[in-house]
């Protein structure tokens, strides 16, 4: 499928966009300075905190702890590893229903209780086996991602 060019001139730290890229979602979160503070401390609740087990093949330029080329901005493609559904965002940090306590911001897949982190790691014992898909892209300037 086509490349698709994403303007990301308008995220706001906290929020995400989605992109469509060969009829997936893609999702382009600019992380925090606290959110991204906060990635490290969860290496022991992920189900593969270091990429090793992924069904999708890691690009290079994301083998690292943030799964990014910018550590500002995640690019991953929105659709659950277990079953394919879509994910939903649970930004906020804090204590919440069908989350963990020190629950430090993420995605919830709303099918099976899957918990993804804000780099798009799945948390242990959860049905979803592998870590949300980082897509083939890369940047063409501060503003523009090509996705693809
Ligand atoms: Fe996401 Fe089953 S499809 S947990």
């Amino acid at each position: 499928g086509a490349a698709v060019e994403v303007d990301i001139s308008a995220i706001k730290p906290g929020e995400k966009l989605t992109a469509e890229w060969r009829g997936k979602p893609v999702w382009i979160v600019r992380r925090t300075p606290e959110q991204l503070a906060a990635l490290k401390g969860l290496d022991s609740q992920m189900a593969d905190p270091g990429n090793a087990r992924t069904a999708y093949p890691v690009p290079e330029y994301a083998k690292n702890e943030h799964r990014s080329i910018k550590p500002e901005f995640l690019v991953v493609v929105g659709i659950c590893s277990h079953l394919g559904c879509s994910p939903s965002d649970k930004f906020q940090a804090g204590p919440q229903p069908s989350l963990p306590d020190d629950w430090q911001g993420g995605f919830l897949c709303p099918c099976h209780g899957s918990t993804f982190d804000l780099a798009g790691r799945v948390y242990k014992n959860k049905p979803a086996p592998d870590n949300l898909e980082v897509p083939p892209h890369m940047y063409l300037s501060d503003t523009k991602l090509l996705i693809g």
